[in-house]
């Protein structure tokens, strides 16, 4: 990989909409730890990189409106692209489960192949939350785009939404993603070896996809993914007497059956990725933290006490995936044992 040149480094967004998904634990913004992914991948090493921070303008995707392609609040979508040449790094930054969101993939990724992304010879299209979602969804698509000589990878970081049972017995986030659905109209662009299966709000939850994507894929989560113990296991509306309140702030206030409850949630994380994990191309990083979005900033992506699952950091665990260098297929035994985690902690 050396000597291959700048990496041109792509991240489509929408400047402002409807935030499904909390802001406030989420790592956006945080450009530095992108630098140090391509850093990582382009020097095919695993020093720190140097934090030569690179400013990066942002792009309004011109075409978009015409094609009905806009953000929530009507506003073009845009993206930051930083050419180069030899290799492409997407990253999706979505703060919303703004599925609408086709025509914004479709005319973002006509203009940036235009600008020269069908030269790439590796492309890795990655995103974390919402976006991790979305790379998903998008990951076959956005394989299909490339001849078969380009080396096109996807990683989704805690994009790993279960249809699981809240903590009042229903359904919380399959209620939200049901409304996904409807409103905005997705389910003819879910991949139809699941819809020809399931009712499109299944296909929506990666569960029911990761086992059938061709192009090979990472998923990075925490077992104990913090956004979904708030919004998805133990949301107010689930807990109405806040029972949960304490635990949520503080996973060190949790008793002994809340433990247990996040427990069986991770058995169902081991169980959503099982058949996903035996193909040989794709890589895995299920650590036993509570947190979200760990690929976004420095101190969880690369660091001298960054989480790890044997030692290794997810930059190198990505960084040996993407490269071919092994394979990965890291999975932390359950809470509370790995001491290397970065705990969320709201209180
Ligand atoms: C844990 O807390 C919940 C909610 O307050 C309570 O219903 C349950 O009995 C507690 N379990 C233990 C083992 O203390």
């Amino acid at each position: 990989m050396k000597g291959a040149g700048v990496w041109i480094w792509g991240l489509l967004w929408c400047v402002v909409g409807v935030a499904a998904l909390s802001r406030s634990v989420d790592g956006f913004d945080d450009l530095s730890a992108k630098e140090s992914l391509l850093s990582l991948l382009e020097t095919d090493d695993t020093s720190p990189s140097p934090a030569n921070q690179l400013m990066v303008p942002l792009t309004l995707i011109h075409g978009a409106a015409a094609k009905g392609a806009v953000c929530l609040d009507g506003t073009p979508p845009g993206y930051h692209l930083h050419r180069g040449s030899g290799s492409v790094l997407l990253l999706f930054q979505a703060n919303q489960l703004n599925f609408r969101g086709q025509r914004i993939w479709s005319a973002a990724m006509e203009e940036l192949m235009a600008q020269g992304m069908k030269n790439a010879e590796q492309a890795l299209l990655s995103g974390c939350s919402a976006g991790g979602l979305a790379s998903i969804l998008h990951c076959d698509e956005f394989g299909d785009l490339f001849p078969k000589t380009t080396k096109v990878k996807c990683l989704s970081d805690a994009g790993m939404f279960l249809d699981a049972i809240d903590v009042g017995g229903g359904r919380t986030l399959r209620n939200m993603f049901n409304g996904v659905v409807k409103l905005q109209g997705v389910a003819k662009n879910l991949p139809n070896t699941c819809t020809s299966q399931m009712d499109p709000t299944s296909c929506f939850f990666p569960q029911n996809l990761v086992a059938n994507i061709k192009t090979p894929m990472f998923l990075l989560n925490a077992a104990y993914d913090v956004w979904q113990i708030h919004q998805s296991l133990a949301p107010s509306t689930a807990d109405p007497h806040g029972y949960w309140k304490d635990c949520k702030e503080n996973h060190a206030q949790c008793n002994a059956s809340q433990i247990q409850f996040l427990q069986d949630f991770r058995d169902q994380m081991l169980n959503a990725i099982n058949v996903f994990s035996k193909s040989e191309q794709n890589g895995l990083f299920i650590n036993s933290c509570f947190a979200h979005c760990q690929s976004e900033k420095q101190d969880t992506w690369f660091a001298n006490d960054s989480p790890v699952i044997a030692e290794k950091a997810i930059a190198v665990s990505v960084g040996d995936w993407f490269l071919d260098r092994t394979t990965v297929k890291a999975v932390d035994c359950a809470y509370p044992c790995d001491k290397s985690c970065h705990d969320l902690v709201f209180k």
